[in-house]
């Protein structure tokens, strides 16, 4: 008999819907992978960066986001968590009436022109104890972190010793912990044994989302055929990053690390020069994760090997973010499964495991 359990349906806490047509079938894919709510990362074209009002050119708001997905089959998750796109028109006033009303849970630090549409985001020093970050403190608004230091040359930005990611966990998550003693915050998608070790001896304020590409692979998987669907950023590191980032979610009673997918689709990745950066992984991310969770040696034919799974995609991610584990159950089965180019007006959507002629070895029944 097929391995196959149980648990809570989980939610993405880091992943991205877009706008306009497309986001239906990105919203489906994820209510077809289990999926109870999901946190909607606010790097759309125009940005999410206003709080209310119907937007502009420039503008949309976390009202009129919201309703977009909503209305695009989001109302059927049963948390949908916003962000607001920190921009240099964020003021300290937006972040206290936003929480107010309710609309704004969450706020996201995007290094400058460092990743998708990150062209909006103000560097890291501007905030450290500025009066925004003080007002998301006093209000209980999370802090989204793309931690990745931003403008350096290649030799800074990627070597064996040191990455953009490293050198920011090294330099600007202390100060950020320092000026903002009351800041939560989520590092997203990690991927060096620095940032890992980082958030295990942070305060409990201090949590992180890792991604079934990160877990997977290294590297070399990367540049090897130059996969370009593997393609994300942060980039892919080297093994021992993958170690540490799957000894991380696979402890025993580890409540800090937890799903975020980072599920990110591009209708073309090959651009004129240069590579989209995004992973998509609608659809099949709970399967890409059991495998994750299974090279890093988890038995999910015990107790411990799926409860140490449970947590790490169904319990952890809302406790930090003060909701419920979901009553909603869905099924993991150790058969094969496959999923589908989306073959949009746009352009084709290429998941993970196409791109990367990966077969999943689990199935998902809803
Ligand atoms: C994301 C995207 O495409 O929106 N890309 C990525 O490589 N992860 C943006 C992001 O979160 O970095
Ligand atoms: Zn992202």
């Amino acid at each position: 008999m097929a391995i196959s359990f149980t648990l809570p349906k989980w939610y993405d806490l880091h992943t991205h819907f877009r706008q306009g047509e497309n986001v239906n079938q990105y919203i489906a894919d994820h209510l077809a992978m289990g999926c109870a709510g999901a946190l909607a990362m606010p790097n759309t074209r125009p940005p999410v960066s206003q709080i209310t009002g119907k937007g502009s050119e420039d503008a949309c708001s976390i009202e009129s986001y919201r309703a977009e997905l909503l209305a695009a089959g989001g109302d059927a998750f049963d948390q949908l968590i916003t962000p607001l796109y920190l921009t240099g028109d964020t003021t300290a006033e937006m972040i206290a009436e936003g929480a107010g009303s309710g609309l704004l849970q969450a706020a996201k630090y995007y290094p400058p022109h460092g990743t998708t549409n990150a062209e909006h985001g103000v560097a890291i020093d501007e905030w450290i104890g500025g009066d925004v970050f003080r007002a998301m403190e006093d209000h209980g608004v999370v802090l989204c972190i793309h931690g990745e230091q931003h403008g350096l040359v290649g030799a800074d930005y990627f070597d064996a010793q040191q990455s953009a990611e490293s050198v920011f966990y090294n330099e600007k998550l202390p100060a950020i912990l320092e000026a903002h003693p009351r800041l939560r915050l989520v590092c997203e998608h990690i991927t060096t044994s620095v940032a890992v070790d980082f958030v295990a001896q942070a305060p409990e304020r201090v949590a992180a989302t890792v991604t079934p590409q990160h877990l997977l692979y290294t590297v070399g998987d990367l540049i090897q055929g130059l996969k370009y669907h593997l393609y994300c950023l942060p980039l892919v590191k080297f093994d021992a990053d993958r170690e540490a980032l799957r000894a991380a979610v696979t402890k025993v009673g580890q409540n800090k690390f937890f799903a975020g997918t980072d599920s990110a689709p591009h209708t073309s990745k090959v651009l004129d020069c240069g590579c989209a950066a995004g992973c998509y992984t609608g659809a099949c991310a709970p399967q890409l994760y059991a495998m994750a969770f299974e090279q890093a040696g988890v038995d999910f034919d015990t107790d411990s090997g799926r409860a140490v799974f449970e947590s790490f995609l169904s319990t952890n991610g809302p406790a930090f973010y003060g909701f419920a584990t979901s009553e909603d159950t869905f099924t993991l089965s150790k058969v094969p499964s496959q999923v589908a180019v989306f073959e949009s007006e746009e352009g084709p959507v290429v998941p993970l495991p196409v791109g990367m002629d990966l077969q999943l070895t689990w199935s998902i029944e809803n």
